[in-house]
């Protein structure tokens, strides 16, 4: 057998081939992937990065040869887990996960490079499995190996998942139903560092100091099946660079410039040199320049900047939210579900709300529901504690422990000042169900004044707002900027229409309310017209300097659009 890569692009033929001998089959380990609980974000990057490290890409021919990959693999090192898939293109793959990085270095060792002469040889990481020696496989003990079903990439849609849905009569059940099926797994979350590393593994052998991160939703906790691997490249140990991961996104003009450049280039070396990536794109003139592309091998769609290290802090937040409460994710999966099914997020970005916003408009429902703290409150016991994080997290997930347990765990926590503190800042703790969160998260951005109110996460209130924009929410690093200025008025009404119709859909006692809600069957509900009042006053009382024309034509749109529904409702009813 043999194992090696097997790209040939343009004129670059990247080989790696390597003539196996038979070792001995070493018992394999399982490791329990849910084991693992991490205290903080960092922790868990870290596990995740080492993880990658340690762990081989192998594509085999077919199907049929899954033992022998698997054997063959065991040769090398002692495996922790293997986890088989396919593509779309159909091609097979095994991600294997060795005990050490020593293991993948002996698999990457003993394999052949093939070079071909007439064309510039890369040396890559990725393992293609030929069985040229059909006696290869002698073992005849049976495998110690789990066996993981293999996975392919299909999202499931929410046709496939209605029936399931339906079982559950509880709105509460199905919101967690939904969630538990629309997550991304572990070998999700594995595919997303190892080509993270992959990118890294190729960067290194022409820049010394670079890093490429996974950040977004493919870490904070919220990423659902399908999601894109958003990418940072970052520069290690550079002041200049490590300057800017402390400013604001809105970099000065050179270090912007700079930024394009590297992409730039980095974007030739992905087109040309790097197997497995398909349909790049550049898009240099966005506010965070970035390169799309798409990782064949891994299935993953990437959007890759540099210098934007905010938004790694962003997704640290979030993650530390999503951690806090078991309610948070199931909840921002049900909104999030409801508003790309609704079409008030996209996939593209434009005038709508984004997944981000969206979630930063949850968080702060949480906050002012006592469910989440503020960042201000956060910032202020991680500077006084070392396990700031593991106290926040042991006070949130031992609540129900807590309510009985009160008065003992008092005695032994009232010596920490921000215990005190907490207790003060939030004497009633929120034993809300799903439901009834959904319920009032509608509720509360139903009416909610967007007029002149602005939402801050940093301090868990509503805030004024410091311009015009119809949606105001503060950056939570950056209070001089506003996260959702790209939603237009248009789209703050049919946002506010949506939250009506859903707090209808949800006053209904009916079952598979979710279903309704995620616009499985159709949905005959009629929207209040509240949305229009205040989608008025927004222009009626904003500042004329800042109200544009395009404003105003898009306000002449949707009341006519708001007029003509409304006529049609009422003719049929
Ligand atoms: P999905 O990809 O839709 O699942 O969610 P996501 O959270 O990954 O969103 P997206 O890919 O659009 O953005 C990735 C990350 O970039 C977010 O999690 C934020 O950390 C950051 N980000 C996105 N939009 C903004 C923005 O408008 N302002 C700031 N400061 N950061 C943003
Ligand atoms: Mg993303």
């Amino acid at each position: 057998p043999l194992l090696g890569t097997y790209y040939c692009k343009c004129m670059i033929n990247i080989t790696r081939l390597k003539t196996i001998h038979a070792v001995k089959v070493q018992p394999k380990t399982v490791h329990d992937k849910n084991s693992t609980k991490f205290t903080t974000f960092e922790q868990m990057v870290l596990f995740r990065q080492n993880q990658a490290r340690k762990t081989a890409l192998v594509m085999m021919d077919s199907i049929n040869m899954t033992d022998d990959v698997e054997r063959f693999c065991m040769s090398y090192g002692r495996v922790l887990n293997i986890f088989p898939y396919y593509t779309k293109a159909n091609k097979v793959f095994l991600l294997v996960e060795y005990e050490t990085q020593n293991d993948v270095d002996h698999l990457n060792r003993n394999s052949v490079h093939r070079y071909t002469t007439g064309t510039i040889n890369v040396i890559t990481s990725l393992l293609l499995y030929r069985n040229q020696n059909h006696n290869f496989v002698k073992y005849k003990q049976p495998s110690m190996i789990k066996h993981y079903p293999y996975a392919d990439f299909t999202v499931p849609t929410l046709t496939n998942i209605q029936h399931n849905l339906k079982q559950e009569k509880n709105v509460s059940q199905q919101m967690l139903l939904l969630y538990d099926t629309l997550k991304i797994t572990d070998l999700n979350v594995r595919l997303r560092f190892f080509t993270a590393h992959q990118l890294m593994f190729y960067l290194s052998k022409l820049f010394t100091n670079i890093s490429v991160v996974p950040f977004g939703s493919s870490v904070n906790g919220f990423g659902q099946l399908g999601c894109d691997l958003d990418l940072i490249c970052r520069i290690k140990n550079n002041k200049v660079w490590k300057k800017l991961t402390f400013l604001s996104q809105r970099l000065p003009l050179i270090e912007r410039e700079e930024q394009k450049q590297f992409l730039a280039v980095l974007s030739t070396i992905l087109g040309t040199c790097i197997p497995g990536i398909g349909n790049i794109r550049n898009i240099l003139e966005a506010r965070v320049p970035i390169i799309k592309f798409f990782n064949m091998n891994t299935n993953m769609q990437c959007d890759l900047s540099c210098g934007n290290a905010s938004a790694l802090h962003m997704s640290e937040l979030l993650y530390i939210y999503a951690e806090l409460d078991w309610r948070v994710k199931p909840l921002v999966c049900t909104i999030r579900t409801w508003a790309r099914n609704c079409n008030l997020t996209q996939e593209t970005a434009g005038h709508w709300i984004t997944n981000f916003s969206l979630t930063l408009l949850i968080m702060f429902y949480l906050q002012i529901k006592n469910i989440l703290p503020s960042l201000h409150f956060i910032e202020s016991i991680r500077g006084k504690h070392e396990d700031w994080q593991a106290s926040l997290q042991f006070y949130f997930t031992s609540y129900f422990i807590f309510l009985v347990l009160e008065q003992n765990m008092h005695k032994v926590l009232g010596q920490y000042s921000w215990f005190t503190k907490w207790k003060i800042s939030m004497p009633h703790r929120n034993t809300e169900n799903l439901q009834e969160l959904l319920h009032g998260f509608f509720e509360y951005y139903s009416i909610f004044d967007f007029k002149t109110q602005a939402i801050c996460i940093r301090e868990g209130i509503v805030k004024a707002k410091r311009d015009n924009s119809p949606v105001y929410i503060y950056n939570p690093f950056d209070a001089t900027l506003n996260v959702s200025r790209n939603i237009t008025l248009v789209e703050l009404s049919r946002l506010i229409d949506s939250f009506q119709i859903g707090l209808q859909i949800l006053d209904f006692p009916e079952e598979n309310v979710i279903v309704k809600l995620i616009k499985l069957e159709p949905c005959t509900y009629k929207s209040r017209n509240t949305s229009k009042a205040l989608f008025l006053n927004v222009v009626s009382h904003g500042d004329k300097q800042n109200e544009n024309n395009s404003d105003r034509d898009e306000l002449k749109h949707i009341n006519r659009i708001t007029n003509e529904n409304n006529t049609n409702v009422s003719a049929n009813n």
